[in-house]
């Protein structure tokens, strides 16, 4: 990951609409608020403000063209690099489209398919273009990937109509991308150890009992903190996912591997954060070869599997541990019981009974089960439910050393 500097870079995207002079006002919030800004400008934005103003306003070169001969040779790559926080203000409705099908066709759409900050949307537009269900859909899809969009208000519109379009008030922009530029270096410094995936425990040598679980949670959450400044270890049993981008992760198979790796990895962290479905038993004599099915035995005798979040707890010292819970029925109690049992300061519980919400699925429903309460949250990503995570356990995870 590039170093960052010490003032978080903000990289503003200006597209082409009657309220690009906003940004002009946002240019200057956000510096006022402690945050350096770097200006990209599509082409169509530069007809309603010229580029010299957001130069003067920021002191900082302002990118355009994808061939400008000022641009280093790569600018998508090292605007995309330096952003803390990618904000586009205003945000077209031809913009947000090209963001949702990851089109990448100028300096701008460019630099966000190839950042990792956390992209912040304001867009402005006339109504009908707002409420097209086009444009709905593309920002549900762009929050889904856990951008922040920051609503439109209703009033009086440049194309003469009222309603909702007008861009929302700088203010409330700059408290959002104020907001995303903390966030986005508040775990540097913590070392956290987030679990993903099922185990599969053997019966022979193609056969294996198993929970249900595809690992997105673990693997966004690991990507999430990795990008919000932590070191992290990873360690999943078998999915389909590849690798998250800054984390160090190990693939292993069964409880038995998992309960190594993780016992190993945790030792010197300030956080656990296991999302595994753990399998609790395990055939107690796996067979090294197939068993024909002729031969197959009616029982398979089984063994208790090691709980590792449970031994993570008898000996927690200062770690934040974090647990997951699938229930299908008194969610919360069921919660509050492996909070205690666990020594564990947050449970994450799952209701996986809901239809379309939890296994394989990319949202989720949860109540965040603390010694203090429950905090029932709405339906919601799995990106967004990491960003939410991590948002509670930061603060629990200082002082870091
Ligand atoms: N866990 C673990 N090791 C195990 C089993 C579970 O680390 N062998 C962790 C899971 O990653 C999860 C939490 O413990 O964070 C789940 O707790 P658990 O009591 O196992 O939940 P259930 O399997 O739902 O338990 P029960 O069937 O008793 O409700």
């Amino acid at each position: 990951m590039s170093e960052k500097r010490t003032a978080p870079t903000v990289v503003l995207g200006v597209t082409g609409c009657i309220a690009a002079y906003k940004a002009c006002e946002l240019a200057r919030e956000c510096m006022r608020r402690g945050m350096r800004v770097k200006v990209v400008m599509t082409e169509n934005a530069t007809r309603f403000v010229g580029a010299t103003t957001f130069r003067a306003l920021t002191r900082e070169p302002v990118a355009v063209g994808m061939w400008d001969e000022a641009a280093a040779p790569v600018q998508h790559v090292s605007l995309a690099e330096e952003a803390d926080v990618l904000v586009i203000a205003p945000a077209t409705a031809n913009v947000i489209a090209k963001l949702a099908c990851g089109r990448a066709d100028d300096l701008l759409t460019t630099t966000a398919l190839a950042t990792e900050a956390t992209l912040v949307l304001a867009p402005a537009m006339n109504v009908h273009m707002w409420r097209d269900e086009a444009t709905q859909a593309n920002l549900e899809a762009l929050r889904a990937r856990g951008a922040i969009v920051v609503p439109p208000e209703s009033g009086e519109l440049a194309c003469g109509e009222v309603g909702e379009g007008r861009l929302a008030e700088v203010g409330d922009i700059a408290d959002a991308v104020e907001a995303e530029a903390r966030r986005s270096r508040d775990l540097e410094g913590s070392r956290i150890v987030v679990t993903a995936g099922p185990t599969l425990e053997p019966i022979d040598a193609v056969r294996h009992i198993g929970n249900r679980s595809s690992g997105k949670t673990g693997f966004r959450i690991a990507e999430e903190a990795a990008r919000r400044g932590a070191a992290v270890t990873l360690v999943t049993g078998p999915t389909h996912l590849p690798d998250p981008f800054g984390v160090v992760t190990v693939r292993v198979t069964t409880a038995l591997e998992m309960h190594a790796a993780v016992i190993e990895a945790a030792e010197d962290v300030h956080a656990v954060i296991a999302t595994a479905a753990v399998s609790d038993f395990r055939p107690a004599a796996p067979q090294t070869g197939k068993v024909k099915k002729d031969a197959f035995p009616s029982a398979i005798a089984l063994e208790r599997n090691p709980d590792i979040l449970a031994e993570l707890g008898e000996a927690k010292g200062r770690r934040v541990l974090v647990g997951f819970a699938a229930e299908t029925a008194d969610v919360v109690a069921h919660a509050r019981e492996k909070l205690a049992a666990k020594h564990l300061d947050l449970v994450v519980a799952n209701d996986v009974s809901e239809p379309g919400l939890g296994f394989g699925a990319d949202s989720n429903r949860v109540t965040l089960v603390t010694a203090d309460g429950a905090e029932e949250l709405p339906v919601m990503g799995k990106r967004a439910l990491a960003r939410v995570l991590l948002d509670r356990i930061s603060p629990l995870l200082l002082p870091r050393g």
